[in-house]
């Protein structure tokens, strides 16, 4: 417990005060012309006292990318002064603030893209049923641009970072994916064509990185192991894109799960701890953040196991903002929502997981 309660450097040299980060999570609660609201910024703050660093809820890069009721905007400099909100927030309790940039592809719900018109690798469904067009490589381009521009943004509202959505199948898993991704041009077809749009994207923004910041900016990728769909991703695909990513200009990969124990579904070598292979493959190149389901100081010296440097948590700072405080001062944690008692937490965000019960433990 003590060495992850201990000061974290990464390779650029730039020290989280521990190795616990805030997992990005989406908090529906944006003002009506999506600025940060006030509520969502009290929510920031009562977070940002003991994590090493807060990972924002994804913002989206372009309009045809906006994924939630309520999302938070950066794909535009009128947004700059309402992401900067965000950034101070995280930096009143000292935590290293990471904006999370994103594209929501066919995952888009319709009536928050423009005309309609939700995109995706190819001609594939949408979250509602219909249809998501393939995007032209025009489009591809334009996309690719906005993921800098966003970038941009976020280096002139003064955040530490910025970590690339490229998980919970949003746009750029679609690309990854076999599943969704049935293009015949340089962006489909092999795994290596698969790849080229993420990767792309990280060249960007580590272009604008270079163009705007300094190496003390941070950037992280963010990817989900596998697809349960036949034609989806298997952790054998994945172990071929962390390869890859591995050796780019990135500070940090991070893991998407919903449980640190989960095991390979899909893999050639041994089916063990999904975190324990990817840590294995990139053998140190640059550091991993784990997560899921962390919530008793049982469950964090477990998720120490997988070798993952760093470890995320999400709901549980739900539960109890405080957490890496608590175990400092080797407290108690609660590990469920205490109903009885009043939460920094938006009320939209609230209601989102009171709509899906058993989502956060004792949320009703
Ligand atoms: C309310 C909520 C919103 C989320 N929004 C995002 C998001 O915007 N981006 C993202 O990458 N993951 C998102 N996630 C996933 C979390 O980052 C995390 O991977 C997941 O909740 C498992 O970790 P946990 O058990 O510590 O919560 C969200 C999760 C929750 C509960």
């Amino acid at each position: 417990m003590t060495t992850y309660l201990k000061p974290f450097t990464f390779h650029n040299g730039v020290e989280l005060r521990n190795r616990y980060v805030m997992a990005p999570m989406t908090t529906y609660s944006a003002n009506p012309d999506d600025t940060v609201s006030d509520e969502e910024l009290a929510y920031y703050e009562e977070r940002s006292y003991g994590v090493g660093a807060v990972i924002t809820a994804c913002t989206y890069v372009i309009p045809s990318g906006k994924g939630f009721p309520g999302q938070f905007a950066g794909h535009t400099d009128a947004y700059i002064d309402s992401l900067r909100k965000v950034s101070q927030a995280i930096h009143k309790g000292g935590a290293k603030a990471i904006l999370q940039i994103y594209h929501g592809g066919r995952q888009s719900p319709r009536e928050l893209v423009p005309n309609g018109d939700v995109v995706s690798a190819s001609d594939t469904i949408a979250a509602d049923g219909g249809k998501a067009r393939a995007l032209t490589v025009e489009e591809i381009q334009e996309i690719v641009k906005a993921f800098g521009e966003t970038t941009r943004r976020a280096i002139e509202a003064g955040y530490d970072g910025v970590e690339i959505h490229g998980a919970n199948t949003y746009l750029l898993q679609q690309f990854f994916s076999g599943f969704t991704n049935k293009r015949t041009d340089e962006y489909g077809g092999t795994l290596e064509n698969r790849m080229r749009f993420p990767l792309e994207v990280v060249a960007e923004v580590n272009r604008v990185k270079q163009q705007f910041a300094d190496d003390s900016f941070i950037v992280g990728y963010r990817f989900s192991p596998e697809e349960p769909e036949e034609d989806g991703i298997t952790l054998d695909h994945t172990v071929q894109l962390v390869d890859r990513l591995a050796n780019e200009p990135l500070d940090y990969l991070h893991i998407s799960l919903g449980d640190f124990r989960s095991l390979a579904r899909r893999y050639e070598g041994e089916k063990e701890n999904r975190i324990k292979i990817i840590h294995h493959v990139i053998d140190g190149r640059v550091p991993l953040i784990g997560v899921g389901a962390i919530h008793s100081k049982k469950d964090a010296l477990e998720a120490m196991e997988t070798g993952a440097e760093l470890l995320a948590l999400g709901r549980e700072l739900l539960i109890e903002p405080h957490w890496v405080e608590k175990m400092k001062a080797g407290e108690e944690v609660i590990t469920e929502m205490d109903m009885t008692r009043d939460h920094v937490i938006p009320g939209q965000m609230m209601r989102m997981m009171q709509s899906r019960p058993g989502w956060v433990p004792g949320v009703k």
